[in-house]
């Protein structure tokens, strides 16, 4: 007999917890993270997780940030790409122009896209060219579509949203003169090797579950990539610790230099 305790008995006990209702989400992709998840603590069947992430507020932020993984926006932090747009590019482009400049992790394509529109509208022509890449074949085709929900568009400024996005049925598209400035591909941040000759690196709240250790040496090879003075852009919960024997320097808060 199937215990009491299955699939539909969680979702409605997670959505009492939560608020996040899992039924609007794909049930396969939903069951195999969470049961992941609920290995990685020795959550046990549903009932003992249930009790676990209601009681244990640690354990309970974690499981969220492992079920949202892949959640991006555009722009997000904004007060850090006004840094971007406003200190860091403008000394990048006193060394060198074009810029190269990679999104490392970047699911479906929000931030790669911010950063290609604020190219294009504020620094036009002087990096054309971007690298985007995730683990996660499946969240790079949605990128490569780049059709986004109204939500996920509604904060942009409004010369964004008219310029760069066309309205198509409930959604909107990215237009072809954006989408063409980015190649997406394939790569392990934790296996691959890396490419090289960066100006800028933007690898945001993707280390959430590597260890330290795994996040020195991804560290270590995002020194590697960069130009000399090439600067790491960084999530806004993410720090690099020991910096400095790592190749880098702290510029502003999240921004990281190449020494
Ligand atoms: C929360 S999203 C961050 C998206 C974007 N950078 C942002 O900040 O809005 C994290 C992304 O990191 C990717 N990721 C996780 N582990 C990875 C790895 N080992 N190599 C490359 N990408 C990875 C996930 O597939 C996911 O798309």
């Amino acid at each position: 007999m199937d215990s009491i305790y299955g699939w539909e008995w969680f979702v409605k006990q997670f959505e009492s917890i939560s608020k996040i209702d899992l039924t609007a989400y794909k049930r396969p992709q939903m069951e195999r993270r969470i049961n992941s998840f609920m290995k990685l603590v020795n959550g046990g069947d549903y009932n003992k997780f249930i009790a676990l992430i209601r009681d244990d507020i640690g354990i309970y932020n974690r499981f969220i940030e492992h079920l949202t993984i892949n959640v991006s926006e555009f722009f997000r932090n904004p007060s850090q790409w006004e840094v971007l747009e406003k200190e860091i590019i403008p000394a990048l482009l006193k060394e060198r122009s074009p810029l190269r400049v990679w999104s490392a992790g970047c699911s479906t394509g929000e931030e790669v896209y911010s950063l290609a529109m604020l190219l294009r509208e504020r620094f036009p022509g002087k990096a054309d060219r971007i690298l985007a890449s995730d683990i996660d074949n499946e969240v790079m085709e949605k990128a490569a579509i780049g059709l986004y929900a109204i939500k996920a568009v509604q904060s942009l400024p409004e010369n964004y949203k008219s310029r760069y996005f066309a309205k198509d049925g409930e959604n909107y598209r990215l237009v072809d003169e954006i989408k063409k400035m980015v190649t997406f591909q394939k790569h392990d941040l934790l296996k691959s090797t890396f490419p090289q000759e960066f100006d800028l690196i933007l690898c945001r709240n993707v280390v959430i579950y590597f260890t330290e250790e795994s996040k020195q040496n991804l560290y270590r090879k995002f020194a590697g990539s960069l130009r000399s003075r090439g600067v790491l852009f960084i999530g806004s919960t993410e720090q690099i610790f020991q910096a400095q024997e790592l190749g880098f320097k702290s510029i502003a808060t999240f921004f990281y230099q190449k020494t």
